[in-house]
């Protein structure tokens, strides 16, 4: 069968299209039925299903005689370190972690988070929490202390589990004070941390909190799996909103199983053994789904590779690490490519290494430009294929179905949508738009299994945030438009959500930490077009009257602010003052035309603006810190 037939077969009987897809999963008990639907448009998948996601992913591979496969390789060029572990290992090394996560009194359903760089012991805490129903919520470690002690108060862990310290090239990140930092700031108090010490870097415990990983772990017995019931948590993982307030997305046991397990072939097109690589990190969401849970589940060899596309040590490693560990599909966000490209813009490095073991390279996280893509196909020989899909869905939305067909690519297309979303482009009542017209992109109810099923502790934001502008459909935050093809065409977001390096970041947060500047009387934060991280914050600000600092200095200060609030990640580097913003007659700050003025698009003078004077004075601003960056 075809795509069509698949995505037809789909809409015709949901039900049995998703009972068939949870088939390939081990049950303890098998669900009565796919879809729960709990009214008022909240819906659970196999919720009366009893599994165990770490029984997926670890040991039902070793019980069926493939203990002996590869399940991660480590590939450090920043340590200079390669390993392997296999799926026997591997389950011993879990079930080990969790049994004495457990003899600390971790339960079914109590939360732990996981402050983690990329190494295999990341992955094998996940997997440890998944083990025993423990509900994990890993802190990518690029954010700094008070983001993560905004974390702990909203999901409370019982423990957090970290490493003493992260690796940065040049730069070691020492992940132990910022976590000592983030339970001070923090109104809740973990009762415990389990402590990774790394080779690198050895950091002291505080008496009576702290444990060594592997010390706490001696003597104890080795947890098994503890079936849970299919909308039982297996995680939660925070993600940008608008505000300063992160969203604690919810992930459910079962239909994540079922979801990841079904993208890996027909998505990604691997079979069970083949080897599996999502270059990105294990904070975020293409981490959860590709680098931890859906290779494994699907029984595939994942490659946990700490190190950057460029510069660990050259623009070849990722050749590198596909030809040597003999990579069938890859994923990684455009930025890595773009970065590749600027160092190697020939793509010299390339002709090193065999790539004869590659199928296709998948990419994800921000906007696929054409000029991307067509240097990657060139360089490479492969095709590459753009899907998009967000934290909050967890697996493709839209996508080329390469497992079932590959379908034409179309530059500046992530293809089409996959089974269990019906896609639509809304205008502001909630109408649907014709084909080729763009409008706000909605996915009728219910979302398929994997997706989000609310947010942790917050379902009236998770209805405000999703559900209530448009009554029957998910609402995205993007925008785009579906064409006679039905291809899709993502094009902006429509709240203050900003995309860099593939990394998503509320403008709104940097706001609320510029305004706590005591200089600061006003400020907007906008995303600027950058060739290599696709957008970059900038932020304007207004200082209160009879402030006298030099500018520079305020500047200076609200970079630092940000990178020590929210953390390096933001890349807040630019910022200038302004004597005001442009607003609308009702006080709207116009960040829009703030953006295009930024990029140097042409725009329309907003009907409704206070005084169009103020945004020569945007324009001079911009111009002294080099944008836009095109012009002559
Ligand atoms: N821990 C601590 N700090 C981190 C970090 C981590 N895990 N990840 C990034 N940072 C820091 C970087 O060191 C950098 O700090 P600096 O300001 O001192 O230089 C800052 O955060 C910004 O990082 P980033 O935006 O990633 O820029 P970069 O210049 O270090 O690297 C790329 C640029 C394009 C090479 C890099 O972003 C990349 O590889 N992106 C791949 C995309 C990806 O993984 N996306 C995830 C979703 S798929
Ligand atoms: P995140 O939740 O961090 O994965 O970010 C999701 C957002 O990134 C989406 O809502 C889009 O705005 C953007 N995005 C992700 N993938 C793509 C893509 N392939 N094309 C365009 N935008 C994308």
């Amino acid at each position: 069968m075809g795509y069509k037939d698949i995505y037809a077969a789909w809409q015709a009987d949901p039900e049995k299209f998703w009972m068939d897809a949870a088939q390939p999963i081990a049950w303890h008990k098998p669900p009565s039925k796919a879809l729960f639907d709990k009214g008022e448009h909240m819906f659970e998948w196999y919720a009366d299903g009893m599994v165990n996601t770490c029984y997926n992913a670890v040991d039902r591979h070793v019980e069926a005689g493939r203990g002996d496969q590869t399940a991660i390789i480590y590939d450090s060029p920043i340590t200079h370190t390669k390993r392997e572990i296999s799926f026997f290992e591997l389950r011993n090394r879990v079930a080990s972690l969790a049994g004495a996560l457990r003899a600390k009194g971790v339960e079914k359903g109590d939360r732990v988070i996981i402050y983690m760089p990329m190494v295999p012991e990341a992955l094998e805490a996940m997997l440890a929490c998944a083990r025993i129903g423990a509900i994990h919520s890993v802190v990518f470690g690029g954010f700094a202390s008070s983001e993560l002690a905004v974390r702990i108060d909203d999901a409370k862990p019982k423990a957090i589990i970290a490493a003493s310290c992260g690796l940065e090239p040049g730069r070691v990140v020492h992940y132990k004070p910022l976590l000592d930092g983030a339970i001070d700031q923090a109104e809740h108090k973990p009762e415990f941390c389990v402590i990774f010490q790394r080779e690198q870097e050895v950091a002291q415990l505080v008496e009576g909190r702290d444990v060594n990983w592997h010390g706490f772990q001696y003597g104890v017995e080795p947890a098994e799996c503890v079936p849970v019931e299919g909308n039982h948590p297996a995680y939660i993982l925070y993600t940008s909103g608008t505000t300063g307030q992160p969203k604690g997305v919810v992930r459910h046991t079962a239909g994540h199983l079922v979801a990841l397990n079904w993208s890996m072939k027909n998505i990604y097109n691997v079979d069970p053994g083949d080897v599996f690589w999502a270059a990105s990190d294990v904070g975020w969401v293409v981490g959860h789904s590709y680098i931890c849970y859906g290779p494994l589940i699907h029984g595939n060899t994942t490659i946990v590779f700490e190190g950057k596309p460029v510069g660990t040590p050259d623009a070849g490693t990722f050749w590198r690490v596909i030809s040597e560990h003999k990579v069938r599909s890859f994923f990684t966000a455009p930025t890595a490519f773009r970065a590749v490209k600027r160092e190697d813009p020939k793509g010299e490095l390339v002709g090193k290494y065999d790539l004869s073991c590659l199928n296709a390279i998948y990419l994800a996280g921000e906007r696929a430009d054409p000029d991307t893509i067509e240097w990657t196909q060139r360089t490479t020989g492969k095709p590459v294929y753009d899907h998009w899909w967000q934290t909050e869905t967890g697996w493709t939305i839209a996508g080329n179905p390469v497992g079932i067909e590959p379908l034409p690519v179309k530059l500046g297309s992530p293809t089409v949508a996959m089974p269990g979303y019906d896609v639509q482009i809304l205008d502001e009542g909630g109408n649907p738009m014709p084909k080729g017209e763009l409008g706000a992109i909605a996915i009728k109810l219910p979302l398929p299994p994997g997706t989000l099923p609310t947010l942790w502790n917050a379902e009236p934001r998770y209805r405000k945030s999703y559900l209530e502008h448009f009554p029957g459909y998910y609402e995205t935050g993007d925008a785009g438009m579906i064409d006679e093809d039905g291809y899709l065409y993502i094009m902006a977001r429509t709240d203050d959500v900003i995309n860099v390096a593939g990394h998503r970041l509320s403008t709104g947060a940097m706001e609320e930490v510029l305004a706590s500047h005591t200089d600061v009387a006003e400020c907007a934060v906008i995303g600027v077009g950058d060739t290599l991280k696709g957008q970059l914050p900038m932020g304007f600000l207004c200082l209160n009257a009879g402030t006298n600092k030099p500018h520079d200095e305020v500047v200076k200060e609200c970079v630092g602010l940000v990178r020590e609030k929210i953390g390096p990640v933001a890349a807040f580097k630019l910022a200038c003052v302004v004597d005001r913003l442009p607003k609308t007659r009702s006080g709207k700050i116009l960040r829009a035309t703030m953006v295009s003025i930024a990029d140097g698009k042409a725009y329309k003078m907003p009907a409704t603006i206070d005084d169009p004077a103020i945004l020569d004075e945007i324009t001079e601003a911009l111009a002294a810190l080099g944008y836009p960056q095109n012009a002559a």
